[in-house]
């Protein structure tokens, strides 16, 4: 089949596009307001962006009338935000956290979450999650959206600290991806989780490729 997005002709019961860019991770977002009010939810367009040094993006549309969701706001307006990694034992929280609006609401708490505190940043990261950095706003590049006033915030964020959780490292040094199980979005209302692992490895290209790829020297950035 081929179909115009913009004429969303695929004659389908259910837009297909989302579920053609699967699985994505989950960038489970902790900001703070301007007056201290702490905000969490989850954003599925997201992924890292380089790591020389590391950057990590996300993105979010507006509300219908227009108005900057409030991860995005708080994250341009104090210019700090946290990535939480959501797993799928924390799947009820990832999806109780999305569905709370208000402002004037902790989602933390009302997900029944233990902040803690960062180290570099005011915004506390998700506790109970194994993996989280803490990041400062980079920019935030605007794509307009269609329906007219409203707008994607596409947020850049420079990886500035780094908490992997002790109980997830192997005894080879490695973050045991299966302890952690990340929970990913796929389309329509469906979700999944690493439970299997395989390894490729390519040969015929150089040394150095394969130390990158594997996630460089003891030390070094530069992969
Ligand atoms: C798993 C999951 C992924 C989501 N991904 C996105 C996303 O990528 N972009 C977006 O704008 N909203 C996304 N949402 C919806 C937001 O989490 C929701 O609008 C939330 O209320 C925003 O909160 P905030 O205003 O506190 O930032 C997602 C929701 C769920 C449950």
């Amino acid at each position: 089949m081929f179909y115009e997005p913009e004429k969303n002709d695929h004659g389908l019961p259910h837009a297909p596009f989302k579920s053609c860019i699967v699985p994505r991770p989950i960038a489970w977002i902790s900001t703070m307001s301007r007056t201290g009010q702490v905000n969490l939810a989850p954003f599925s367009q997201c992924n890292i962006l380089g790591w020389d040094p590391p950057y990590i993006m996300f993105s979010a549309n507006t509300h219908f009338d227009g108005r900057r969701k409030d991860s995005v706001a708080n994250a341009e307006e104090t210019g700090e935000f946290v990535f939480n990694m959501a797993t799928y034992a924390l799947r009820d929280a990832v999806v109780l956290s999305s569905h709370i609006m208000d402002s004037g609401i902790d989602e933390m708490a009302a997900a029944k979450l233990t902040p803690a505190a960062s180290r570099l940043v005011k915004p506390p990261r998700v506790k109970e999650s194994p993996i989280a950095f803490e990041c400062r706003h980079f920019q935030t590049m605007v794509v307009p959206c269609d329906t007219p006033g409203t707008f994607n915030s596409l947020v850049v964020g420079r990886v500035v600290g780094v908490h992997i959780d002790d109980e997830v490292i192997d005894k080879s040094g490695k973050l045991d991806m299966l302890k952690v199980r990340p929970l990913a979005r796929m389309g329509y209302l469906d979700y999944t989780s690493v439970t299997d692992i395989f390894e490729l490895r390519p040969e015929g290209i150089p040394d150095r490729m394969i130390i990158g790829m594997s996630g460089g020297k003891p030390g070094s950035q530069r992969q």
